[in-house]
């Protein structure tokens, strides 16, 4: 199974897509993290996108499509994948749809009070990516991950002004995905203002795994 993980920042992407990922044994990609991760090591692609990811823009559709094009011709896609974070835009919706066109869109519906609360708060793993929330999702020690004892930091753009400028940009460039996959019948919406594991029960009744 294919799917794609659609939704504001601060939906519960990342969090469900490494939940499914464990228990459907399929690789979770995030262009996000992937970004992240060059920023981290300074890698040409890092120095090319830290500033625009740190203000909340978005990265350009050419560099954005070709890593992705890259990522699903690994062998770990072939049973399956998540994309989270990806397609943004309707251009890379439309390159996504000539490499694959076998995909379910889950759509993570949540308010916007809730967005910003869950982003102001949330925490992530210098090590392993792991996502927390002080106040909703909290690891057992402060500042540390439960799963691999790493440290815990804030990412630059979770500041406020960042998320007001990823929100903006998310109802100018993604929202219009929605009826994009709608008209194609590939959506499902998903109540993601619950609880998280109640969104996972949820998941797994849409889609059980094979
Ligand atoms: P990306 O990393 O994808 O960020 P985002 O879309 O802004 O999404 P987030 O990671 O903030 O939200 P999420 O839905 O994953 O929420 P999470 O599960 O962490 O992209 C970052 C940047 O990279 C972009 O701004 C752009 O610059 C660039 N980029 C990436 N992809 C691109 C593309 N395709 N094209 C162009 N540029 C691109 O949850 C948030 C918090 O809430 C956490 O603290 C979590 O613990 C908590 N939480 C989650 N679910 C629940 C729940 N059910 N109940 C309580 N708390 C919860
Ligand atoms: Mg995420």
């Amino acid at each position: 199974m294919n799917f794609i993980f659609l939704g504001p920042p601060g939906a519960g992407k990342g969090t469900l897509a490494a939940q499914v990922a464990e228990e459907y044994g399929i690789p979770h990609i995030s262009t996000g993290d992937i970004f992240r991760a060059a920023i981290k090591n300074q890698t040409p692609l890092g120095v090319k996108v830290k500033a625009i990811i740190d203000a909340g823009g978005l990265v350009s559709d050419e560099i954005t499509c070709e890593l992705v094009d890259e990522r699903l011709k690994k062998d770990d896609c072939k049973k399956g994948f998540i994309l989270d974070g990806f397609p943004r835009t309707i251009p890379q919706a439309e390159a996504l749809e000539k490499i694959c066109p076998d995909v379910q869109v889950v759509n993570f519906e949540v308010n916007n009070d809730l967005i910003i609360a869950r982003l102001s708060n949330r925490r992530v793993c210098k090590s392993c990516g792991q996502n927390y929330n002080v106040k909703f999702l909290p690891p057992k020690t402060e500042g540390i991950c439960d799963k691999c004892g790493g440290e815990l930091y804030t990412r630059d753009d979770d500041k406020l002004e960042s998320i007001t400028h990823r929100l903006e940009v998310y109802r100018e460039q993604t929202e219009p995905l929605i009826n994009f996959y709608r008209n194609i019948n590939k959506l499902t919406d998903i109540d993601s203002a619950r609880d998280s594991s109640l969104v996972l029960v949820d998941f797994k009744k849409l889609f059980p795994a094979k």
